[in-house]
C-alpha cells in the first residue's frame, strides 16, 4: 500500500504534492519522490525516509507532476527503487500503488527488446511498456500497456512533452479532486482535501486523461461519466477512511490483508519456496507479543501437520535457552522487522549455525538483512500500535507453511486450500454484524479484571484476545489454558472477574465446555465465542458472541477478528485513546 499523487493546475505542481503526500504517509512512508514537467523535459527527486520529515523541496517550476510516498513490497527502500520509474528515452514518468504479479515475465520480455532497467521493481515495467506503445498519444499507450499486466494498479502517468497526465486503477484505490481549474489525482481523499472537496472515485478498469481545461474518462475505450461527490470528512477522519481509528481501519482491512497475503504465496497450489526446510531436524519460533503468540499457533499447526518438534521461545528470553544447533530451523516473526529483542534472538541463532527465517512485514527491515530466508505479509502499514491486520496476515503465512511442509492426503491438503480462500468472505461477516460484540463490550468495560480461556489452538487465540484488551482499554486481562485454571487462576474467579472463552468445535468442544461450567458455578460472567450454528453454547454462558462456521483450523482467524473488535469497543467504551496506548510503542527497538 502506497500513497500516490498526479496533480495539474496554475499552482507549483511539487510543493502540492508534497503536501498531498504528507497526507498519504500513512499508506507508506520508506521513501518518496516526485516528477514536474518543465518545458518539455522531467525534473526528479527520489529520496529514502518518510515524507513527514521533508518541509519543502523545489524539484522545479512546472505545474504538471506526480509523486508517491512507498511501502515497499519488491525492491527494498531505496532511491533507485523510489517512485517515480521512468523509461528509457526518461520522457515517460510513472507512479504506481500495488503489485504487478507478471512483472518478472514482462522485464524478461522487455530486456530482451534492449529495455534497461534501472530499478528492482515490479512498477518499472510499466514506464517501458508504455514507451513501447508511444507515437504521441499517452492515453492511448497506457491503455496499451495496462492490457499487458497482471495484478493490481492505480497508475498515474506523465509525459515531458504532454501538457497532461494520464490515471488508471485496478484493485487499488484512485480519486481525482476536482478544483477550480486545478486537478488531483490520488489514492486517497486525505490528500485532495486541502484544494477541493468535490471528488470522483474511479472504478475498477477506468482509465483518466486530466488536462487543464478538464478531464475525460474511460472504460473498455469508451468515454463515460462518474458522479462528482461532496467529502464530508475533515482531514484527520478522512486519512482513517471515515472511521474513528486506525484500529478499527486496519480491522476492517483484514479481508483486504487476507487475499493480498494469500495471492502472494498462493495460486492453485502454494508457490512458497520451502527450501529453508531442507536437511532440518526442529524449529524454534522466536518472537514477541502479538507476534509471539502468532508462533504458538504456527507451533500448533505446524505439529498438526508436519512431523517435526517444534518449539516457541520468547525472544527476550531466547538467549537463556538451550541454543539451537546446525540443524535448527528458527522462525522469527516481526511485524515491523526492527523489534530489538527478536534481532537478537536471530543474530544469536544465526551465530550458533542456525538457519534463519523471518516472516515480516516490512520491506528492507533489519530482521530482512539478518535472515537466510524471507516471508513477507502482505499487511501494508499498520498505524495502530495494537496488531491487528499484521497478526491475522502472520497466520494466513503460517497457515501456507504449514500445509506446505505437511504430508496429509492432496484432497485433504486442496480441501483446506479450498477452503482458506474463503476466509476474506468469512471475516466480511463477522465485520457485517458487530451487533453482539458491541452489546458485551459495555459489559465488560466496567470491570477491571478479565480472564480469556482457551484450549488446544484456542489456547493462543485467548493468549491474544486478552493482550489487546489489555493493550488498549488498560483493563486486566489475563489469558489461560482452560485445564489450567484449577490449578489457581481458579481463586481469581467470580462476580468481579468475567471470562471470555474461545470455544472451538474440534476435539477439545466439549470438555471446554465442561470448564465452562466450572468457571460459571464460581459466579463469573462468561462470554464464549463459538460457531454460529452452536445451539449447546447458550445454555451455559452468558453471552455468545458468534462467528461464521469454518474448519475449525481456521478458527485462529474468525476467533481472533471477533476478539479484536471486543477490545477495540470495549476500549472505546472506557474512553480509551485507541491507537496511540500510554506506555506502548509500535515497535520496541531496545531490549
Ligand atoms: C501488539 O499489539 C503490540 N504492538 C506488541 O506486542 C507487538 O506485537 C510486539 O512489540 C512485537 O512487534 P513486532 O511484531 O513488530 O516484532
Amino acid at each position: 500500500m502506497c500513497g500516490i499523487v498526479g496533480y495539474i493546475g496554475f499552482r507549483k505542481a511539487d510543493s502540492v504534492i508534497i503536501s498531498s503526500l504528507k497526507r498519504l504517509e500513512y499508506r507508506g512512508y520508506d521513501s518518496w519522490g516526485v516528477a514536474v514537467k518543465e518545458e518539455n523535459e522531467l525534473k526528479l527527486i527520489k529520496k529514502v525516509g518518510a515524507i513527514g520529515d521533508v518541509e519543502a523541496y523545489d524539484v522545479g517550476n512546472g505545474r504538471i507532476g506526480i509523486g508517491h510516498t512507498r511501502w515497499a513490497t519488491h525492491g527494498k527502500p531505496s532511491e533507485r527503487n523510489a517512485h517515480p520509474h521512468t523509461d528509457c528515452s526518461g520522457k515517460i514518468a510513472i507512479v504506481h500503488n500495488g503489485i504487478i504479479s507478471n512483472f518478472q515475465t514482462l522485464r524478461e520480455e522487455l530486456e530482451s527488446r534492449g529495455h534497461v532497467f534501472k530499478s528492482e521493481t515490479d512498477t518499472e515495467v510499466i514506464a517501458h511498456l508504455i514507451e513501447e506503445n508511444y507515437n504521441g498519444d499517452l492515453l492511448n499507450a497506457v491503455m496499451k500497456a495496462l492490457e499487458k499486466v497482471r495484478g493490481s494498479y492505480a497508475i498515474v502517468a506523465l509525459h515531458a512533452e504532454k501538457e497532461e497526465l494520464v490515471a488508471a486503477r485496478y484493485k487499488s484505490p484512485l480519486v481525482l479532486g476536482v478544483g477550480d481549474e486545478e486537478y488531483i489525482v490520488a489514492s486517497d481523499v486525505p490528500a485532495i482535501l486541502d484544494y477541493t472537496k468535490r471528488v470522483v472515485y474511479l472504478e475498477d478498469g477506468d482509465v483518466l486523461r486530466v488536462y487543464d481545461s478538464g478531464y475525460e474518462i474511460f472504460h473498455d475505450g469508451k468515454a463515460i461519466d462518474r458522479k462528482i461527490e461532496i467529502i464530508p470528512w475533515s482531514i484527520e477522519d478522512a486519512e482513517k477512511g471515515g472511521y474513528e481509528h486506525f484500529m478499527l481501519k486496519e480491522i476492517h482491512e483484514t479481508p483486504k490483508v487476507i487475499e493480498d497475503t494469500l495471492s502472494e504465496y498462493l495460486d492453485d497450489e502454494i508457490t512458497i519456496d520451502a527450501s529453508f526446510a531442507f536437511g532440518i531436524s526442529e524449529i524454534v519460533f522466536v518472537a514477541c507479543g502479538t507476534s509471539y503468540h502468532a508462533c504458538l499457533i504456527g507451533k500448533y499447526l505446524i505439529e498438526k501437520f508436519v512431523d517435526i518438534p517444534v518449539k516457541v521461545e520468547y525472544a527476550s528470553e531466547f538467549i537463556y535457552h538451550q541454543p539451537p544447533t546446525g540443524r535448527t530451523l528458527v522462525i522469527s516473526i516481526t511485524q515491523s522487522g526492527e523489534t530489538a529483542d527478536t534481532l537478537e534472538a536471530m543474530r544469536i541463532a544465526k551465530k550458533k549455525g542456525a538457519k534463519v527465517l523471518t516472516i515480516t512485514n516490512v520491506l528492507g527491515s533489519t530482521a530482512t538483512r539478518i535472515a537466510d530466508f524471507v516471508l513477507y505479509t502482505r499487511a501494508g502499514p499498520e498505524i495502530s500500535v495494537a496488531a491487528t491486520k499484521s497478526f491475522i496476515a502472520q497466520l494466513i503465512v503460517l497457515y501456507l507453511i504449514a500445509l506446505k511442509l505437511s504430508h496429509i492426503p492432496r484432497t485433504e491438503k486442496m480441501e483446506l486450500l479450498k477452503e482458506i480462500k474463503l476466509l476474506p468472505e468469512v471475516v466480511k461477516r463477522i465485520l457485517d454484524d458487530k451487533e453482539e460484540i458491541e452489546r458485551v463490550s459495555k459489559l465488560l468495560a466496567k470491570y477491571e479484571n478479565l480472564m480469556y480461556i482457551g484450549r488446544g489452538i484456542g489456547y493462543p487465540i485467548a493468549l491474544e484476545g486478552a493482550l489487546k484488551m489489555k493493550e488498549i482499554s488498560y483493563i486486566h486481562a489475563e489469558g489461560y489454558p482452560a485445564g489450567e485454571l484449577k490449578h489457581g487462576p481458579f481463586a481469581l474467579l467470580g462476580e468481579k472477574t468475567p471470562v471470555v472463552a474461545s470455544l472451538v468445535r474440534d476435539h477439545t468442544y466439549e470438555i471446554m465446555l465442561n470448564n465452562i461450567k466450572e468457571v460459571k458455578a464460581r459466579d463469573s460472567i462468561v462470554v464464549a465465542v463459538a460457531d454460529e450454528d452452536d445451539e449447546e453454547v447458550s445454555k451455559y454462558v452468558d453471552f455468545v458472541i458468534r462467528v461464521p462456521k469454518t474448519n475449525p483450523i481456521f478458527s485462529a482467524i474468525t476467533h481472533s477478528v471477533a476478539l479484536q473488535l471486543l477490545a477495540y469497543y470495549t476500549a472505546k467504551e472506557r474512553g480509551c485513546e485507541i491507537d496511540k496506548p500510554r506506555n506502548l510503542a509500535k515497535s520496541v527497538t531496545v531490549e
